[in-house]
């Protein structure tokens, strides 16, 4: 994911010392590692304060052929990008794509493995490897138009859906899942105003290996003043244990252990919920 912010510094603290990424600096750019991959999210400075692009993986250059020709069959006009782009990104391929909903999507394959240590702060390891970095979540004008869009572009599919009714307000989610994370996309549509500076995505989840994981980084973002829109709490759908915090670029953070995993081959029954927290999720600050 490659992030462009106004404020680099504010991003490296954020990084380090509340989420607990490893970070490390390349030719001025910021790289936030959370496993073995060189580069997971890569951030530089400029006025845009939004994401760039979003990378989806695929195994190997033959696969990454027959996406290329699959776009190009829905008359989506994909470009690849020069070696350095690659280079950049820390992966061997790419193509770029205007995805659903104009969403900058890339697919990429062979992700470039570290030599160097993995040095994350406070934290004993994200939950990432080929299920990649984690979720995000948008904001849409039509969920339904959204979903399909990303079903009939990158084949996932629907996992549940979540529909609240908060004192006449209906906000309807759906979930969708391309590999065996519960959902890579939560895609929203309200009835209420759109939050003011909302950006591409409201927020990006990242999984972390133990509940004391989700503890430690809430504790360390209080500490550290960043504003906790839904402290931690408990999702109904996916049972996952999340708080969310807000990054310096107006999208969030979540935070998250424990959410339940789709098996390769499992016959996956959609479930549709009327609450998205079984508990917590409450304003901190
Ligand atoms: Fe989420």
């Amino acid at each position: 994911m490659g992030v462009e912010v106004s404020d680099l510094p504010a991003w490296e603290k954020f990084g380090r010392d509340g989420i607990g990424f490893h970070v490390e600096y390349c030719d001025e750019k910021l790289i936030f590692r959370l496993d073995e991959r060189s580069r997971r999210i890569i951030l530089w400075e400029g006025p845009r304060d939004d994401v760039a692009w979003f990378g989806w993986e695929v195994d190997g250059a033959e696969e990454l052929s027959a996406v290329e020709r699959h776009l190009r069959s829905l008359s989506i006009d994909v470009r690849p990008l020069s070696a350095s782009d690659a280079a950049l990104r820390g992966v061997g391929q790419a193509i770029a794509f205007s995805g659903p909903m104009g969403l900058p999507f890339e697919i990429y394959c062979d992700p470039v493995i570290s030599d160097q240590p993995l040095k994350l702060n406070g934290l004993s390891a994200f939950a990432a490897g080929s299920s990649g970095i984690g979720h995000i979540a948008v904001l849409v004008e039509n969920m339904a138009d959204a979903s399909e869009q990303i079903k009939t572009m990158i084949g996932a599919n629907p996992t549940d859906w979540v529909e609240i009714n908060r004192n006449g307000v209906v906000t309807s989610i759906a979930f969708l899942h391309s590999n065996q994370r519960h959902h890579s996309f939560a895609i929203a549509e309200t009835s209420g105003p759109r939050p003011e500076g909302m950006k591409t995505i409201a927020h990006l989840m990242v999984e972390v290996a133990t509940l004391e994981d989700v503890g430690a980084a809430s504790i360390r973002c209080k500490r550290l003043g960043y504003r906790i829109p839904r402290d931690v709490g408990l999702h109904e759908n996916d049972g996952a244990i999340s708080f969310y915090v807000v990054a310096p670029s107006a999208f969030q953070l979540e935070v998250a252990y424990g959410p339940v995993q789709i098996e390769e081959g499992q016959c996956w029954e959609t479930s549709t919920y009327d609450t998205d927290s079984r508990w917590g999720h409450k304003p901190f600050n």
